[in-house]
Formats: structure tokens, C-alpha cells, sequence
């Protein structure tokens, strides 16, 4: 246990795709409750763990039958359990490295008794490099990236080249990447990016897909920001 109360947890994984020190999170270190933490004593066999192995090969998942969606950074989970709550013949792996998240998320699966879930605590660029295969996934959302607003933080953004490629790479023919942020700036670099990438990537700004309300885009609204969502096909 640590000073916040939490276990420790294995530390993340690196990637070859940005820089050794370079992540696209902020590193958190949350009080977590009681109930997070039980669920992830206790997660079943919801709670994947990272491994440079391809999923399917070492955890038996997800189903041969069934299309992979991926959801980058859950949050607290609720767009990922309602995506997979009304699609129940799709797999959904949702990653994010924020341990009372991924805590939340595991106690809803099982509250809820859902098979189609699986959660990973890691770094999902680690994760898509070394654990996805090519050309093995429907779908990515990545709502509400972390914007990294000062010039010198960019190059932890989500959306630049180097993941594009990386998601590209995973998604099959016809596969999408959906998205969106509430930071007008990065909505802006967005679009200029998939702009210069047109022979890789179709589609643009959408309008907002019905998706529930998540405490960091109430807060957006609140705050007056605009929302901008994206859907990308891979070409
Ligand atoms: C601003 S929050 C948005 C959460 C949620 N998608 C929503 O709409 O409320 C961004 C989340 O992305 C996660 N994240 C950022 N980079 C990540 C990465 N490389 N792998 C996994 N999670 C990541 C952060 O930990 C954080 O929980």
C-alpha cells in the first residue's frame, strides 16, 4: 500500500512509438474507495493485464465472432459500459491507467453482469503496439483526450502522427476512429492533421454521436467550451 491507500500497481509498459519519457497521460495518484478497490482485488477474469503477447493468443479474448472496439482513456467507464450495454455482440477493451477508473469499471461490469468487457490498466499506446494485431479492430474512441495546451506538451498528444499511423495500422479496411475534444485549438490541429493524411483517412467533424454525459464534458459545457467530435475511416 502506498500513501493514498492504494496497492501498488506493476508499473506501465513503454512504447516505441513516441519517446521513452514521453506519455499521453498526466501520472494521477487518486484516493481510491472501498468498492474500486475490491473490484480490483477481485476483478474475475475482467481485468487484463498488459503483456507483449497479442490479446487473443494469451487471454482467450475476445470472441473469434465478435467485432473489437476500443475505447482509449474510459475515464470512469459509463461510455464504454453503454456502448457495450447496447451492442452486446460486439467485445469492447477499454484501457485507461487511472486506477479508481478502472476500479469504477470493473464494479459496473459485475454489477451488471456483463460479458462483453474487458478492462486493461496500462498504457494504450503499449497496448495497440504489442497486444493488438493488425487490421483487428472495428473501432476506436478516444473522447476527450488530455488537450496538453502548452506548445512544449504537444508532442504528448493522442491525435499526432506517429499514433495515427499506430491506429491506422490496427483498425481493419472501413474501421473508425471516433473523437472529440473540448479544446478548440486541438479540435483545430485535429483536423489539419487527418487533412494531411487524406490518403490514409476519410471523414471529419460530426455532429455529437448520442453517447451519455461524462463528468469532464459537463464541465466543458459549464465552462462555456465547445465540443467538437470527429469520426475518421480508415481508408
Ligand atoms: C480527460 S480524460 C477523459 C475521460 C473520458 N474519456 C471522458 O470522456 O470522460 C482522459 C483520460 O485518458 C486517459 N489516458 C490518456 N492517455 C492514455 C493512454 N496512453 N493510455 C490509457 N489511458 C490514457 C487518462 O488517464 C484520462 O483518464
Amino acid at each position: 500500500m502506498d500513501d493514498t491507500g492504494q496497492e501498488r500497481r506493476p508499473p506501465l509498459p513503454t512504447n516505441s512509438v513516441l519517446g521513452r519519457s514521453i506519455r499521453t497521460f498526466k501520472p494521477r495518484r487518486s484516493r481510491i474507495t472501498k468498492s474500486q478497490q475490491h473490484a480490483i482485488d477481485n476483478p474475475l477474469d475482467l481485468l487484463i493485464e498488459y503483456a507483449p503477447e497479442p490479446l487473443a493468443t494469451i487471454n482467450d479474448w475476445p470472441p473469434t465472432e465478435t467485432k473489437l472496439f476500443i475505447d482509449i482513456g474510459f475515464g470512469n467507464g459509463i461510455t464504454t459500459l453503454d456502448l457495450a450495454r447496447k451492442n452486446p455482440c460486439n467485445s469492447y477493451l477499454a484501457i485507461d491507467v487511472h486506477t479508481p477508473g478502472v476500479g469504477d469499471l470493473l464494479h459496473e461490469i459485475q454489477v451488471h453482469g456483463m460479458t462483453n468487457i474487458r478492462v486493461m490498466e496500462s498504457d494504450a499506446i503499449a497496448v495497440l503496439e504489442n497486444m493488438i494485431e493488425p487490421e483487428s479492430v472495428s473501432g476506436v474512441f478516444t473522447l476527450f483526450p488530455d488537450p496538453w495546451p502548452k506548445a512544449r506538451h504537444h508532442k504528448r498528444r493522442i491525435v499526432q502522427p506517429s499514433i495515427m499511423h499506430l491506429i491506422h495500422s490496427r483498425l481493419v479496411p472501413g474501421g473508425f476512429w471516433q473523437l472529440a475534444t473540448d479544446w478548440q485549438e486541438y479540435a483545430e490541429s485535429i483536423s489539419e492533421q487527418f487533412e494531411a493524411q487524406q490518403d490514409s483517412w476519410s471523414g471529419g467533424i460530426t455532429s455529437r454521436p448520442e453517447r451519455p454525459l461524462t463528468h469532464y464534458e459537463q464541465r466543458a459545457l459549464t465552462e462555456y467550451r465547445t465540443i467538437t467530435d470527429f469520426s475518421f475511416i480508415r481508408r
